[in-house]
C-alpha cells in the first residue's frame, strides 16, 4: 500500500506477546492510561481479539476487545498513530478486528464511540447506533424527564454518576444527542455503535 506518506508496506495481524510493550504505549499516548489498562487485561484474556496494525515494520496501531456477555463482542479501544490516521489505516485495522471476532464464533461487534470524526468512523464502516450512553454528574433518577425514552440499563459510577443506556430508535441522530444532553444535564453523552458479523 502507497500514500502521499510514503508508506511501502501495511499490514494487520494478532498482536504478538513482543509487540504488547509497544502497543500499551500506542494505547496509552492516543487512548489514555485507562485505554493501556484495558489492552494489557484484554490480551490476557482474549488475545485472539488484540490486533496490531504494522507500517513499514513498526507497529502503528491496536485494536483489541472482549465479549460481550452475550454473543457479541465488544471492541474495547482502537488506534492509529496520529501520523498515520485519515490514511485508511483505522477501516483495515478494524476490519481484521471484525474479521478476528467472526472467526472467535462472535455475532456482532459493538463498541462506544468517541465523539466527532470517530462517530463518522464508525458509520462510514457499516455500523448503526443502538444506544446512547449518558452520563449524569450527580444524577437522580426521579428527577430528570424521561419522558418518551426507553431507558435499557440503569448504572451508578463512583463517586456520584448515574449512568444511563437508553435506546436510539432513530439510529444516529447527532440533534438527539445535543438534546439528550441538555434535557437530562448530562457531562457526556457516547453513542453506542453495532455491527452484525459473518465469517
Ligand atoms: C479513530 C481512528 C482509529 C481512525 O483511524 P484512521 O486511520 O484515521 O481511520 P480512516 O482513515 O479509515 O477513517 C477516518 C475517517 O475520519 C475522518 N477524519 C476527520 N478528522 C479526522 C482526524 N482528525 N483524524 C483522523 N480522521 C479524521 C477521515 O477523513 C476519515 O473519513 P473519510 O474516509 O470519509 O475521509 C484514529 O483516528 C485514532 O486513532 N483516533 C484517536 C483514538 C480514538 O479516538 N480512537 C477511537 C476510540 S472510540
Amino acid at each position: 500500500m502507497a500514500y502521499a506518506g510514503g508508506v511501502t508496506a501495511a499490514g494487520c495481524s494478532r498482536v504478538t506477546p513482543g509487540q504488547l510493550a509497544a502497543a500499551a504505549e500506542l494505547a496509552a499516548e492516543f487512548l489514555g492510561q485507562s485505554g493501556a489498562d484495558a489492552l494489557l487485561a484484554d490480551f490476557a484474556a482474549h488475545p485472539e481479539l488484540a490486533i496490531a496494525l504494522t507500517i513499514d515494520g513498526t507497529l502503528a496501531g491496536v485494536a483489541f476487545g472482549h465479549p460481550d456477555g452475550e454473543d457479541g463482542a465488544t471492541l474495547e479501544g482502537i488506534t492509529v498513530d496520529d501520523a498515520h490516521t485519515a490514511h485508511g489505516f483505522g477501516s483495515l485495522l478494524l476490519a481484521r478486528f471484525e474479521q478476528a471476532a467472526a472467526d472467535a464464533g462472535y455475532r456482532n461487534v459493538n463498541l462506544g464511540s468517541g465523539g466527532g470524526y470517530v462517530e463518522h468512523f464508525y458509520l462510514k464502516n457499516g455500523y448503526q447506533q443502538a444506544e446512547y450512553m449518558v452520563i449524569i454528574p450527580d444524577g437522580d433518577r426521579q428527577h430528570l424527564d424521561l419522558d418518551g425514552l426507553d431507558v435499557l440499563r440503569e448504572r451508578h459510577w463512583e463517586p456520584n454518576d448515574l449512568v444511563l443506556n437508553i435506546a436510539a430508535p432513530q439510529g444516529h441522530s447527532p440533534a438527539v444527542k445535543s438534546e439528550l444532553e441538555q434535557r437530562l444535564h448530562a457531562s457526556e453523552v457516547c453513542c453506542i455503535f453495532c455491527k452484525p458479523i459473518t465469517r
